[in-house]
């Protein structure tokens, strides 16, 4: 079992509320939390807890296919988040060869009208979005629930994402990390910027079900000397 335990980065406030009693929480603010982080690889035990987590943080519900993929891909591909025992937060990516994410892209594309937001107006699809000959990780969810945010966790998981794809043989050939963010989703959208991310371009009704319908296509490129 790969389980990283990790402190909290600095001092979070909210989920020490929750936690500790008052003096111990005006001490903590001086102080390193003690309050761990776990890190657990998904597993056919905890996967109920990941379907109760997305259907809290997402507007979007993941069918059965989605969590049989999660179980059946690499383990380095998914992190689960825990907090004293609770289930607060994880991160869900997949692999996609250059045909598997062609295909992914004509699947949405479909529906969704892609506008370019940078100068790459004339190029096609495939060019707006980065299409190429090399494989990509696609985030497919990443959240953390609402009491815990601000305290690192997310930036936790991605960076576990973003070694997974500097350093693991699973990850061998990725030219890209992308998702996708809801048009609206300023707080997600402004984690991802922090962390390098850009965005190439926006798909105009992307969603069936949710309004916005629009979300914006968000991505890193991983490059012979790391990502930028
Ligand atoms: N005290 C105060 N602020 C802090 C602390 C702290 N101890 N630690 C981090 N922060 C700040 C960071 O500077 C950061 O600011 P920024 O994003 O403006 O740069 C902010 O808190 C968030 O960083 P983290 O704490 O690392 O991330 P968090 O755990 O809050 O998770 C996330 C961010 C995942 C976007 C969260 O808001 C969320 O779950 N949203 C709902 C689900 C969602 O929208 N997911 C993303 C879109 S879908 C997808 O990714 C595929």
């Amino acid at each position: 079992m790969h389980v990283l335990v990790l402190g909290f980065p600095r001092a979070c406030p909210r989920v020490l509320e929750s936690h500790l009693l008052m003096d111990e929480l005006v001490q903590s603010q001086t102080a390193t939390p003690s309050l761990p982080v776990e890190l657990h690889p998904l597993t056919s035990q905890n996967i109920d807890g990941l379907r109760r987590l997305n259907s809290t943080l997402f507007p979007v519900a993941y069918n059965e296919r989605f969590y049989v993929e999660a179980l059946g891909a690499p383990q380095v591909f998914h992190r689960l988040a825990y907090v004293s025992g609770v289930l607060v937060g994880a991160v869900c990516c997949r692999r996609e060869n250059p045909l598997q994410h062609e295909l992914s892209l004509s699947e949405s594309s479909i529906a969704a009208t892609v506008v370019a937001l940078d100068s790459a107006r004339n190029q096609s699809l495939g060019g707006r979005t980065g299409t190429s000959r090399q494989s990509k990780l696609y985030i497919m969810t990443l959240g953390v629930l609402a009491p815990y945010r601000e305290c690192g966790i997310g930036s936790l998981l991605l960076k576990h994402v973003l070694n997974v794809v500097l350093g693991s043989p699973h990850a061998d050939g990725i030219g890209e990390v992308y998702l996708h963010v809801q048009v609206g989703n300023d707080d997600a959208l402004s984690f991802y910027r922090r962390h390098g991310f850009v965005t190439k371009c926006r798909l105009e009704n992307y969603y069936r079900k949710i309004r916005p319908a629009d979300c914006l296509y968000v991505s890193l490129s991983v490059t012979t000397n790391g990502l930028r």
